[in-house]
């Protein structure tokens, strides 16, 4: 076959003795989607280059040649000016062509040593560990304007809920530290995914590594990785460090969709404790008075694509025999869906949380309704001497009492309270009142404002 026939366009035609259909080739190939780690190609091509150097595999002019083209592809790419082809498959065969495009022969060396397998699992690494730090700053950030608001709002009351029913009073400032805990842990597993992920495949080949005398700390180094990747055959077919960064995500947005989920309720006229800058919201096409919390809803109805991204990368990797096997392009959209949706999403969401208005009487009017000092009133008990079953029987009926009297357990009498138990003084009301239950729960990880604060500044602290 000639080599310049037509059907020879792809690395691989020698072996075959008909071009692929139009359908297959539009069918198999990958640029559209995957051009997105050109950078990173690039990046490690040139590592690659320079090992390939170190090593004495390629000559110094080769070197000079591909990084040259190299660059000059990099600018291409940033200007928006590469010339991207479906014929060339995918991002890695894309630039290969071009580099031999412009810097001829030595383009055609730089494949020594290393496959598409390699290459393309390198590449996801390094998009990966890039998300990664992105998300990081970007929670990082968020979690400051938790820490803010939650200053401003440390001593404010508001109804705590278990079962969306109130349970006891907290501080709105405890209610916005559970939020920065949950970012705490999400900033930790992305770190610590990070660290996992962060090892070179490159050296691995297709999957049993090469004859060549390659230096992969050399490369490793280069690229910024903590080691190089122990097996060939793991290293360019497992893509659980995907998953895990699917997961790691998945639960961010988790954490703010129940955010956004509370954000909706407050801002239902019924709680009123909150109100969302109007930017942040949206009006109806018929109903002229509405507006309605459509950013939180949105992050919310987010949350579903990277939930559903995390399943489809666990399903992809499920019945892979080993090593790699082309199922794995699969792994891209979803990763880059995944990135894109975390970073928009935190962004927004600490946008809006700048721009909220706290209506603190609201939620101390709502801490008045439900009877939430009842669990105060038990310990009081309790500190009389009362056994605790006892105290919380005793509370019970006082509640159905003040509930058979239509107001809160809080408004009754001293005489009242007495019908309950004997071991109730004049001493009692401090404990049924909303500031005297806050103040009282004083311990590490406790609502108490002042325990609140404390949290705040070694939040402070520790996000440096
Ligand atoms: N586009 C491919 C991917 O994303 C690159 C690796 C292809 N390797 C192969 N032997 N066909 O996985």
């Amino acid at each position: 076959m000639p080599p310049n026939d037509k059907s020879r366009n792809k690395p691989w035609s020698g072996r075959f003795s008909e071009p692929a259909t139009e359908l297959v080739r539009h069918f198999t190939a990958s640029v559209s989607f995957d051009r997105r780690l050109a950078e990173f190609d690039i990046e490690a091509s040139i590592a690659h280059a320079r090992m390939l150097h170190a090593v004495g595999v390629i000559g110094k002019s080769n070197l000079a040649a591909i990084e040259k083209g190299l660059a000059q592809i990099r600018a291409e790419v940033r200007a928006g000016a590469f010339p991207w082809s479906e014929a060339h498959e995918d991002v890695h065969f894309n630039i290969e062509r071009r580099l031999t495009e412009l810097a001829g022969e030595p383009g055609k060396r730089l494949h020594t040593a290393r496959s598409r397998n390699d290459q393309v699992a390198t590449d996801v690494r390094l998009y990966l560990r890039a998300a990664i730090d992105q998300a990081g700053d970007l929670v990082r950030s968020l979690q400051r304007a938790l820490l803010d608001l939650a200053e401003a709002h440390a001593d404010a009351v508001m109804p705590g809920y278990t079962h969306l029913q109130v349970a006891q009073p907290v501080s709105f400032g405890h209610h916005l530290l559970a939020y920065y805990e949950m970012l705490a842990r999400d900033a930790q597993r992305l770190a610590d995914c990070r660290k996992r992920l962060n090892k070179l495949p490159l050296g691995s080949a297709a999957l049993a590594g090469t004859s060549f005398p390659i230096d992969r700390q050399m490369v490793a180094r280069e690229l910024g990785f903590d080691g190089v990747c122990e097996n060939s055959m793991d290293a360019v077919s497992d893509r659980d460090f995907a998953i895990e960064y699917c997961a790691c995500a998945a639960l961010v947005m988790i954490h703010l969709s129940r955010f956004c989920e509370e954000i909706v309720l407050w801002m239902n006229p019924r709680f009123g404790f909150v109100r969302l800058a109007d930017r942040f919201c949206t009006g109806s096409s018929i109903m002229p008075q509405k507006k309605n919390p459509d950013v939180a809803e949105l992050i919310r109805g987010n949350t579903c694509r990277v939930n559903g991204h995390l399943v489809a990368l666990l399903t992809l990797m499920k019945a892979q025999p080993l090593a790699y096997n082309r199922d794995n392009q699969e792994d891209k959209e979803p990763l880059f869906d995944t990135a894109d949706t975390l970073t928009a999403c935190l962004a927004v969401f600490t946008e809006m949380l700048q721009g909220i208005e706290v209506n603190r009487q609201a939620m101390e009017a709502a801490a008045h309704q439900g009877h939430a000092t009842a669990t105060d009133l038990a310990e009081y008990l309790v500190r009389k001497g009362v056994p605790f079953r006892e105290a919380h029987e005793a509370v019970a009926q006082a509640v159905r009492h003040a509930e058979s009297r239509g107001c809160e357990l809080s408004e009754l009498t001293l005489a009242e309270l007495q019908r309950f138990s004997s071991a109730i003084r004049k001493d009692v009301f401090p404990a049924l009142a909303l500031e005297g239950s806050l103040k009282s729960r004083n311990h590490p990880g406790g609502t108490a404002p002042a325990r609140v604060k404390a949290a705040i500044a070694k939040a402070r602290k520790s996000l440096g």
